[in-house]
């Protein structure tokens, strides 16, 4: 069975470039064998060969190992601290910060960016990039179009501002849009790019093994600016930041060291 695993993570690489090893075993199994079982497969072979038959079916496989769930606001107090204390000392730096929101899904984090980098930038200064590994959240983002509970943590003022209610659905407005431009990269074997002044990655690093978290701690690290700050999920803080060259700024907020 576990031959039957390895085997598989080593044709999907060979067919996408996406290294399943580098995600936690035990849970990246479970899910791909409860998606197996239910469209009738017996192993990770059958599978595979389906999947490589089947755009649709290798769709849902790419869906299902991506986990794109995301909301404006996610962990509503984190955004604050951002709000309040990180970004006015980004901006002290540099007034026109580099910014960059790693795995970012469906565009809710970017887009939650740029409505808070809003309050102290005209927005045709504002510019992120926003990159995901799943090119197919990449649509969805720039469409831009979101149901109800992805708002649920966004400020009342930030909805009349920024949203457009159709229906259920909330749509964002175009001058959030425009400042946001979405790439495809995958963290664990794509080039990083450098001078960072803030970078967000958040709730990606919890499905990755802990040598692949090490290692995505020290590329960061490289791709900020002296000071620049790397702002990371709620349940992800780094146990040792010092060894990556980073300093606690604030919870979940690391600062590179001079
Ligand atoms: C749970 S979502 C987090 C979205 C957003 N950052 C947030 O906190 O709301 C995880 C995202 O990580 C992306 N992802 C998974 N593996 C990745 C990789 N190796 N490189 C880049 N993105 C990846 C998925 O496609 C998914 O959109």
């Amino acid at each position: 069975m576990s031959g039957d695993y390895e085997q598989f993570t080593y044709q999907i690489k060979m067919k996408t470039g996406i290294d399943l090893a580098l995600y936690k075993e035990a849970q990246m199994k479970r899910r791909l064998t409860s998606l197996y079982e239910k469209k009738g497969y017996g192993s990770f072979k059958e599978y595979f060969s389906a999947i490589n038959r089947d755009h649709t079916l290798f769709n849902e496989f790419l869906d299902r190992i991506t986990i794109n769930v995301s909301e404006f606001y996610r962990n509503y107090k984190r955004w604050e601290v951002l709000e309040k204390t990180i970004l006015p000392k980004v901006l002290k730096r540099t007034k026109r910060p580099r910014v960059w929101s790693a795995a970012c899904s469906s565009g809710e984090e970017p887009y939650t960016l740029a409505m808070i980098m809003a309050k102290y930038l005209p927005l045709s200064e504002v510019k992120i990039l926003a990159t995901d590994i799943d090119e197919n959240v990449h649509s969805r983002a720039k469409l831009g179009i979101y149901p109800e509970r992805s708002l649920q943590e966004a400020p009342e003022d930030i909805k009349r501002k920024y949203f457009i209610k159709e229906g259920g659905f909330y749509k964002v407005a175009d001058e959030i849009k425009r400042t946001v431009s979405f790439k495809t990269h995958n963290l664990l074997a794509d080039p990083f790019g450098t001078s960072y002044d803030l970078i967000i990655c958040r709730n990606v690093l919890i499905y990755f093994t802990e040598e692949a978290k090490e290692l995505l701690y020290h590329k960061f690290a490289k791709s900020l600016n002296p000071e620049g700050i790397l702002f990371v999920g709620s349940t992800e803080q780094i146990f040792n930041a010092g060894q990556y060259g980073f300093e606690v700024e604030d919870t979940f907020f690391y600062k590179k060291s001079l």
